[in-house]
């Protein structure tokens, strides 16, 4: 069996459904897309689940999307995740859009509906907020919050669904500032009602190299680090070790290595940690409850990743 299809493969019934497998109706779609892990997150759930289908990883180039949605309806494909560069794209060929991939305007979740309709979904968000709940026993709308890395596709997804939320206050904070100036002025709209009692706006953008960032981290209750530095064991923390408080919750959107330098920093300091492993789940699991409704994949996601 193959690690990863082309849109070719979708032609080739040999290919892509082998015999003694269960049908290809689900996919991850990429490019690159041969790390992906979804196939390890969505298959345990399905087996445990009695679905008879198999999911797989879907390589497109750019401009392949429709085509390739064309035929997975033709097959009978359920729906299929859309990852990196495929978002944007994956926003325009559907005939509709929930509010959360309106808002961020990105889809990484479709659901192949009845003749034309391509319904498209943003789980990113979402996820991120029951992650956060999960880990921290909170809610985002509660809290004021640093979005570090906020002008990375990752950062700008998480930035729009605190806004979305209502959070008490939103500190942007990125290498480069211009990708912020925009970010912001598409988010303001959000925080136009006063709810903060305390120093500062409730939109704020910084440098990562700004000097009063420990003190604005200090008025911060949530800090998320959304960059890719620490993905690499020799990357640096991406701010500095001071912005770390005892009264932090600190989350790193990334999950592999477990615990990066910026969560030891955290932790060493005496924040409260957690990683990307949560959000990770739990977007898997709201798109897997997209395509097969009423079900709880949760837990065998969960076992399927320990
Ligand atoms: P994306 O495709 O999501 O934008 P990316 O280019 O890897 O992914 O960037 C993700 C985030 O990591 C961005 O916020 C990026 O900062 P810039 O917008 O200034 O590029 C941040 N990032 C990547 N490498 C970094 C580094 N060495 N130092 C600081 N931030 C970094």
């Amino acid at each position: 069996m193959k690690d990863v299809y082309t849109l070719a493969d979708l032609d080739d019934q040999a290919t892509l459904n082998p015999e003694g497998a269960k049908p290809a109706k689900l996919a991850v779609i990429g490019h690159p897309v041969a790390h992906s892990q979804s196939p390890q997150l969505h298959q345990p759930a399905l087996d445990a689940l009695d679905i008879d289908a198999r999911y797989i990883r879907l390589d497109l180039e750019p401009g392949e999307l429709p085509a390739a949605f064309a035929k997975m309806k033709e097959l009978g494909f359920v729906g299929t995740n859309v990852t990196v560069p495929h978002k944007f794209e994956a926003l325009s060929a559907c005939t509709d859009l929930d509010p959360a991939a309106e808002a961020l305007g990105a889809v990484n979740t479709v659901l192949f509906g009845d003749g034309e309709d391509l319904l498209g979904f943003n789980t990113d968000g979402p996820g991120f907020v029951r992650a956060i709940r999960e880990e921290f026993s909170v809610d985002v709308r509660d809290l004021r919050i640093m979005i570090v890395g906020a002008g990375g596709g990752a950062g700008q997804a998480l930035a729009t669904q605190c806004a979305r939320e209502g959070c008490e206050q939103l500190v942007l904070v990125n290498r480069s500032l211009e990708k912020l100036e925009t970010l912001a002025t598409r988010l303001e709209p959000y925080f136009e009602s006063e709810k903060l009692n305390g120093p500062g706006e409730r939109l704020e953008i910084y440098a990562l190299d700004s000097p009063h960032l420990p003190e604005i981290a200090g008025h911060c209750d949530l800090l998320v680090q959304t960059t890719s530095l620490g993905l690499k064991a020799t990357d640096p923390a991406p701010i500095p070790s001071s912005c770390l408080q005892p009264h932090h919750l600190v989350y790193d959107t990334i999950y592999q290595p477990a615990r990066t330098k910026f969560l030891r920093n955290a932790e060493a300091n005496g924040a409260r940690i957690a990683n990307g492993l949560s959000l990770l789940l739990h977007q898997g699991a709201l798109s897997f409850e997209y395509w097969f409704p009423g079900t709880s994949p949760l837990d065998a996601m969960r076992k399927g990743r320990s």
